[in-house]
């Protein structure tokens, strides 16, 4: 059925933040659940396809920080959002990242879905959301909890207003 068969043809955004090891570790993670979700048809993590292949720890052609890297990667950054259907945000809700609320506010201004799935330490009753990431994202997911990333339907994505969280 046209109308309800799962069909891997939606390719999916995967933005994190990259700071920390912890932040990393969870890239193999959520792309171990997308690989086995029937409606995911190709993932763009953008820390797969860096420019000249250039990294904190390690920058063949010199580039890294550049004005020339920063364009580059904004660009490459910026072209993926646009050819992408859906983002998945991997966002950490304990250390902030202006770099993950660009890619997010973009999906926005295009009028893309954003499934989110936050990282939190803490209590989430003692945690409050900004009502901008509050009321921009699409589908609120539990946190710390990587599993519907292989159930949804990212074909037919469909809203989950409520924040798992207090929002201010
Ligand atoms: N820093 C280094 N590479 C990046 C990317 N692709 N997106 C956002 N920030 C980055």
């Amino acid at each position: 059925m046209k109308n309800t068969n799962p069909v891997a043809n939606t390719k999916i955004y995967l933005a994190t933040s990259f700071f920390n090891e912890e932040q990393r570790a969870r890239i193999p993670q959520a792309l171990a659940q997308l690989e086995a979700n029937p409606t995911v048809g190709v993932v763009h993590q953008p820390f797969d396809f860096q420019y000249k292949d250039a990294r904190v720890d390690s920058d063949p052609a010199g580039v890294f920080g550049s004005l020339e890297w920063q364009i580059a990667t904004y660009n490459n950054d910026l072209n993926a959002v646009g050819t992408s259907d859906v983002c998945v945000a991997l966002y950490d809700m304990d250390q902030i990242d202006e770099g993950i609320c660009m890619e997010i506010g973009m999906f926005v201004a295009l009028h893309k879905p954003i499934v989110l799935l936050p990282f939190t330490k803490k209590d989430k009753s003692a945690y409050e959301a900004n009502l901008m990431l509050a009321r921009g994202v699409t589908t609120w997911l539990e946190p710390n909890d990587f599993s519907p990333l292989k159930d949804f339907n990212f074909n037919h994505p469909m809203a989950q207003p409520f924040p798992p969280f207090k929002v201010f």
